[in-house]
């Protein structure tokens, strides 16, 4: 049993910021993806591969893409995005911390997960890389959710020892027993991963930063994820816990949390030295546009740090960041760009939301492009969604004028259909029923 999925195809070729743009993808105007058993067995002209197919399924002029993948979110801010008024640490005291405490109760965590995912399959994004909360219970609410889908979807708890509400606080051991706990019961389950994740230098004591890099030093295939350098604020403070770190990066240096499996969140105003760091080592970084301009952090330095050969994935960053849609993010991405002297080519913007941020997450070989063997976790993406982007699509002359209006006014009436394991999502339009109890 074969599917043919017809539509226009984008195949990721090389890096567009390491290739011209333009070179760094084929597009085929009438292109086939052929799955079978949940892969993609083939991509080419559509005309070639109908002899294979069992079932055709004709997307017109649609663009056929990997499904997006968001490097870096916090589904338990889901019910707070779009929160009014504050900078980082206060949004954290306001908003953030008041969530995350009410995901102790584990039937509430499992109602967001679930409404979480459905946004996120809703606006095309068919992987993320979550952090919980410190509750245990929270991550496997997310993993049940996501193998219930079908999807691929890394997590891990949220470890915080201080600097936080008292019920918000574990301890370096509980940290690491638990962490540990639910790497052994999930990582490599299904299509789970587990990923280590110290909330960030300020909630972290040294000891529980050193139980983490043990446990990561243990488990070295799994990911680890934090924030970094994402507001001079929160900079300084770091300075301050830790005045012997030569800066902020070196604070996870210190204690084993900076490797080629880190994914480091936001990153705006680095060191020279921290940035030479990242690139040594092969660090990833995940950019959080929304995020950075609505929380007020800063401009990322994209080009910069794409330029020193820096892997890097694009991310939402719910709910600090102001949208779950990863369109809405490559518009972000582009504004920003513009503001710090550099235009994204639209390429470039596909890429950090496909290949980009699976490379970051260290799936390259399992999603994130057009790709024989890789796993058929698609988006289809309507070019003319609403009247606005139509008309202004219809002036393109090449493939590039015709997505750039769907990047940048584009919303999840764009997403035409969605595919997990290769079998069309249910995707919960409209008004969802919302369980805020
Ligand atoms: N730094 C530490 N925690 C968070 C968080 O939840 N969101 C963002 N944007 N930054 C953080
Ligand atoms: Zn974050």
């Amino acid at each position: 049993m074969s599917k043919l999925l017809i539509g226009q195809t984008l195949e990721a070729l090389a890096d567009p910021f390491e290739v011209p743009p333009e070179a760094a993808f084929r597009h085929r105007a009438r292109g086939g993806v052929l799955i079978s058993e949940g892969r993609i067995a083939a991509v080419d002209e559509a005309d070639a591969l109908r002899a294979r197919a069992s079932e055709v399924v004709d997307h017109g002029d649609a663009l056929i893409l990997p499904g997006f993948v968001d490097a870096h979110v916090h589904y338990p801010q889901t019910r707070i995005i779009a929160s009014w008024g504050k900078r980082l640490i206060d949004w954290l005291e306001s908003y953030t911390f008041p969530e995350e405490a009410r995901f102790g109760d584990s039937a509430y965590a499992r109602a967001v997960a679930g409404d979480y995912l459905d946004l996120a399959l809703a606006h095309g994004t068919t992987t993320m890389c979550s952090y919980g909360t410190i509750h245990p219970g929270s991550v496997e609410a997310l993993f049940e959710a996501a193998d219930a889908r079908g999807m691929r979807v890394l997590a891990g708890k949220t470890c915080m020892d201080r600097n936080a509400p008292e019920d918000l606080r574990d301890t370096a051991l509980s940290a690491y027993d638990d962490s540990k706990a639910l790497l052994e019961r999930w990582h490599g389950v299904g299509r789970l991963g587990y990923v280590i994740t110290p909330r960030f230098a300020p909630t972290s004591t040294p000891e529980q930063l050193e139980a983490l890099g043990a446990l990561w030093a243990e488990h070295p295939g799994c990911l680890m994820q934090t924030h970094l350098s994402e507001q001079v604020e929160e900079i300084a403070w770091v300075r301050e816990l830790y005045p012997e770190a030569r800066d902020y990066l070196d604070v996870y240096e210190r204690f084993g949390l900076l490797g080629a499996r880190g994914v480091y969140g936001h990153a705006i105003h680095l060191e020279p030295r921290e940035v030479d760091r990242l690139a040594e080592v092969g660090a990833g970084l995940a950019h959080c546009p929304t995020s950075n301009t609505f929380i007020g952090s800063g401009l990322m330095r994209v080009a910069a740090l794409k330029a020193r050969g820096i892997g890097m994935g694009l991310a939402t960053d719910t709910g600090g960041g102001s949208s779950f849609s990863m369109l809405r993010t490559m518009a972000a991405a582009y504004e920003v760009g513009q503001l710090g002297g550099t235009a994204l080519h639209p390429a470039q913007l596909v890429w950090l939301a496909t290949a980009g941020a699976a490379d970051v997450l260290h799936l390259a070989d399992k999603i994130g492009r057009l790709a024989p063997g890789r796993e058929a976790d698609l988006c289809v993406l309507d070019l003319a969604s609403t009247h606005a982007i139509a008309q202004r699509a219809a002036r393109a002359e090449d493939l590039w004028q015709t997505l750039f209006p769907t990047l940048m006014m584009g919303d999840d009436r764009a997403i035409a259909r969605v595919y997990v394991g290769g079998e069309a999502a249910e995707v919960a339009s409209g008004q969802a029923q919302v369980d805020d109890r």
